[in-house]
């Protein structure tokens, strides 16, 4: 089918997305194709135009956060039919490789080709400019429609709007499942989470649904740090060192049980700032992306090893896109966890460099493409 698409054509170099005419092909074997109600605007696409994350091939439709219903199936899909409203998963989860069958779905091995530019079967879905065209994640949300592997496709309540919904394709669980999961957060636990834009935002909300005691967002957008306390952060400051002297009065000097990196673009700098915080046996959960080919970190590292803390990478937050998908819808439906208060604003697709610039300019915490019926 004829569509328009969001398109890098050289990624890194900051050129802006084209929008564009694109054709997409049907579905095929394990495939199924969603019309899109939105997508997300998340800061990992444009980690693919600035080159913190290099790509193999160009061009590439962007995009990896989206919600809406399927239309077609293709041969060898059992479990979703047409009709069915579904949130996009940016990482597949196959069920039935070893990380999957073992509680590690978010490193499903299916994972590991989300950004070769391709279709899992090594071949493309879209094409422009007689070009075949790869899809951020295997998905590529930045176009109404979506030709995804069934393997990225999670079914979830009709009820729930596909508006708010599609930020449970990434930003939401990577943020909440940060706090719940990756940092096995505790009853009473004071904590200090980095960088509150659409990922850290959740992990102010996992933070909350964990019971810790203190929640301290660091950001040094003044937006950012109130919105940060109607999500459920007790404190809110701009800088590192403002964060060190909170935590020191709040825990007599012993520092926070755990520390949540968020921010947009990790550097080496900011581990040794969140090791700094830590207490004893403290656990550092690094969720942001830092640029691929980044080397140089600070690190005390002899204190690191002698207080015993653990420093603890986290993608997709540790969720499990099966379970958490729906599970976070469920939260959302019962009022315990909020979707609409992260959407600032939402754009059209022609749009797309606006809604890019104001991410970097931090006037959002998510910006939200949609689509007309
Ligand atoms: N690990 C994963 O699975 C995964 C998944 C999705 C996104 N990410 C990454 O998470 C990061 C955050 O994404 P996002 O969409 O929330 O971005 P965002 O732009 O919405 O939010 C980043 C926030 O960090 C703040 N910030 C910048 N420097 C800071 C500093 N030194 N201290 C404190 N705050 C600072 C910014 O003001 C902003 O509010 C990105 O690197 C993204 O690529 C990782
Ligand atoms: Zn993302
Ligand atoms: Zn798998």
């Amino acid at each position: 089918m004829q569509t328009v698409g969001a398109l890098l054509w050289e990624p890194g170099t900051r050129s802006g997305w084209s929008v564009e005419e694109i054709e997409l092909d049907p579905p095929e074997a394990g495939e199924v194709l969603v019309k899109l109600t939105s997508s997300g605007i998340c800061h990992s696409d444009d980690h693919l135009d600035t080159g913190d994350i290099p790509l193999p091939w160009a061009p590439i439709l962007g995009g990896h956060e989206g919600a809406g219903v399927v239309t077609e199936v293709g041969p060898e899909v059992h479990d979703l039919a047409e009709g069915d409203h579904v949130v996009l998963s940016f990482l597949p989860s196959c069920g039935r490789c070893r990380m999957c069958v073992s509680g590690r779905a978010n490193m499903c091995d299916l994972g590991a080709g989300v950004l070769a530019g391709r279709a899992p079967d090594g071949t493309h879905r879209i094409h422009a400019r007689g070009k075949g065209v790869g899809a951020m994640s295997y998905l590529g949300t930045f176009a109404p429609y979506v030709v995804a592997p069934a393997a990225a496709v999670v079914k979830i309540d009709p009820e729930i709007p596909l508006m708010p919904a599609s930020l449970i394709g990434c930003g939401v669980p990577t943020g909440w499942g940060s706090s719940v999961y990756a940092a096995d957060m505790q009853l009473g636990d004071t904590v200090v989470i980095f960088g509150t834009g659409g990922v850290g935002m959740n992990a102010v909300q996992g933070a909350v649904h964990r019971g810790a005691k203190n929640i301290v967002a660091v950001d040094p957008v003044e937006f950012k740090r109130d919105k940060a306390k109607e999500f459920g952060a007790t404190h809110a400051v701009a800088t590192h060192a403002e964060a060190a002297g909170l935590v020191e009065q709040m825990t007599n000097g012993q520092g926070a049980d755990r520390v949540i990196i968020t921010v947009d673009v990790a550097r080496g700098e900011i581990v040794e700032q969140a090791n700094q915080l830590t207490r004893r046996g403290g656990v550092i959960v690094l969720t942001a992306a830092a640029p691929v080919l980044q080397r140089d970190v600070q690190f005390d590292l002899f204190t690191f090893a002698m207080s015993g803390k653990r420093l603890q990478g986290s993608l997709y937050g540790t969720t499990q896109s099966r379970n958490d998908i729906p599970l976070i819808a469920d939260l959302y439906k019962r009022g315990q966890l909020e979707l609409d208060e992260l959407i600032t604003r939402t754009y059209r697709l022609e749009d797309i460099n606006e809604a890019f610039a104001d991410l970097r300019d931090g006037r959002n915490l998510r910006g939200v493409i949609v689509y007309d019926d």
